[in-house]
């Protein structure tokens, strides 16, 4: 039984959004997200996005597997015109899960491969790809690099949930040394050489990766550390105001994204009910970017808006907004009605989690009109997250709608939605948490299962989840 969502139609939805104060708006008029609109000097068909959404289903060397290409074939034929390519690590030691994908010159031709079979995808199901926008999104795991963490600085909320060795069960403690900033000048280096076999393989834009407390999102709230990286928040944006300088310079046409946490907050546990609660902190909480380091559930926005000029300054083209940390924090990033089996349950209405992303885009795009921005967590809104899209987009509150969940169960949603039908209601997400599940089960041979949706993609997913829970 849902607890949270039980809504008929719009009506029930906003009575419940004005009790809790949020102010959310629908709209049944759904044109403003069939406009194009310019990124990077290329149209992009309609406003409907595919958020990156990793299916855990690379082969061992990183390169894709038959799943793999059926995903983005699903998301190619989908009719969303931006697909928004999951996370590919630069370096094999940065890879999150054994099953990642890795890019570098021998599995480029594979990843060639991939975009091929996405862009046929939506050429035979759209007629046409002139206006479908794809991209990849690079990646380093840093902190939960599956291999061995790598540290960006010492956090004493996240350290001592850091498994370090797992045999022994050691967490990060402060004698654990930090990537260097030799080691960071020489991933830049990877960086711009990902991008460019990407661009070269078919890739529309890269995205830089610096969300759900990743190396680069970490670094972003480096206050405590050393060196060139850290401390000032001139040091801290460093890396990645070069590195898009970089890309820029090396590569004039190709487009620059990036997906950017604007509020870190602090980890969530399981409360004596089972309840997420905020873990102990003390204030101020300085190891958390975008966030209130005397109030840190609440976010800040002033570094990350200051950050957004910088990047949009040194060339970046579009950017995707997104909040959390999947580990210690996945009511932020996917508000969620039912929990994954090793999380809690959510601590506030879902809703409330939704008009937070809504808030947070609002802020960052209005705050940067000319840039497109792609706002997150719509999936828990099932079929009325495109009436809140289009009241979103027509209020000038973000450019894109991205759908990560929702389009593992329905990866048509786009077509449906430009054919002005509605969305099939047996294939919606419902926020089960199946999908996060499998990402966190691990105890198979590859080290690894793959994700995908086992309720409503059954036929591919369902025997997966039967193998899982064995
Ligand atoms: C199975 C799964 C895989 C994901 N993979 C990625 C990823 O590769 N990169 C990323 O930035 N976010 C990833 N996310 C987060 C989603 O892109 C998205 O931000 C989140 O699910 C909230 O959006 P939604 O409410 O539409 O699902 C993933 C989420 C899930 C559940």
């Amino acid at each position: 039984m849902s607890r949270y969502f039980k809504y008929k139609n719009a009506e029930s939805l906003l009575a419940d959004a004005r009790s809790l104060g949020l102010p959310i708006r629908l709209q049944s008029d759904l044109s403003p997200l069939l406009a194009p609109a310019r990124v990077g000097g290329r149209s992009v068909g309609n406003r409907l996005a595919i958020q990156p959404m990793e299916g855990c289903d690379g082969n061992a060397d990183g390169t894709p597997s038959d799943l793999t290409f059926r995903r983005y074939e699903r998301f190619g034929d989908g009719g969303a015109k931006l697909v928004w390519g999951e996370a590919c690590a630069v370096v094999p030691e940065g890879r999150a899960n054994p099953r990642q994908l890795v890019i570098n010159e021998a599995n480029a031709a594979e990843l060639g491969r991939l975009v091929d079979t996405c862009r046929r995808a939506h050429r035979e199901a759209m007629r046409g790809e002139d206006d479908l926008l794809l991209g990849l999104q690079l990646t380093h795991s840093g902190r939960y690099s599956c291999a061995k963490p790598i540290l960006a600085q010492h956090d004493p909320l996240l350290d001592p949930r850091t498994v370090m060795d797992r045999t022994q069960g050691t967490v990060a403690s402060p004698s654990v040394p930090l990537i260097s900033d030799a080691e960071l000048d020489r991933l830049q280096d990877a960086y711009v050489a990902a991008a460019g076999l990407a661009y070269r393989v078919g890739f529309d834009f890269i995205d830089i990766k610096q969300c759900h407390r990743y190396l680069l999102n970490e670094l972003l709230a480096a206050r405590g550390r050393p060196g060139m990286y850290g401390g000032s928040f001139e040091n801290r944006t460093r890396f990645v105001v070069q590195l898009i300088a970089r890309l820029r310079d090396a590569y004039p046409t190709g487009i620059i994204a990036a997906r950017l946490n604007v509020f870190d907050g602090v980890p969530f546990q399981k409360g004596p009910d089972g309840t997420g609660i905020p873990a102990t902190f003390q204030a101020p909480a300085a190891s958390a970017w975008g966030t209130d380091a005397e109030a840190p559930v609440e976010a800040d926005l002033a570094e990350p808006k200051a950050l957004v000029g910088l990047m949009r300054d040194a060339g970046l083209d579009l950017l995707n907004i997104t909040l959390g940390n999947p580990y210690a924090s996945p009511h932020l990033v996917r508000p969620f009605e039912y929990a994954p089996p090793d999380g809690y349950e959510t601590p506030e209405h879902p809703l409330i989690g939704v008009d937070r992303h809504f808030r947070l885009t609002a802020e960052i795009q209005r705050a940067y009109p000319g840039l497109p921005v792609v706002g997150s967590g719509y999936s828990w809104l099932q079929a009325f997250a495109f009436q809140a899209g289009a009241a979103n987009v027509a209020a000038g509150a973000a450019t894109f709608v991205g759908i990560g969940r929702g389009s593992l169960s329905q990866p048509d949603f786009g077509r449906r939605v430009a054919a002005g039908q509605p969305l099939d209601p047996k294939r919606l997400c419902r926020t089960f948490s199946y999908c996060t599940a499998l990402m966190r089960s691990k105890h198979n041979e590859a080290g690894q299962f793959p994700t995908g949706c086992p309720p409503f993609d059954k036929d591919v997913y369902g025997p997966i989840w039967d193998q899982a829970k064995r």
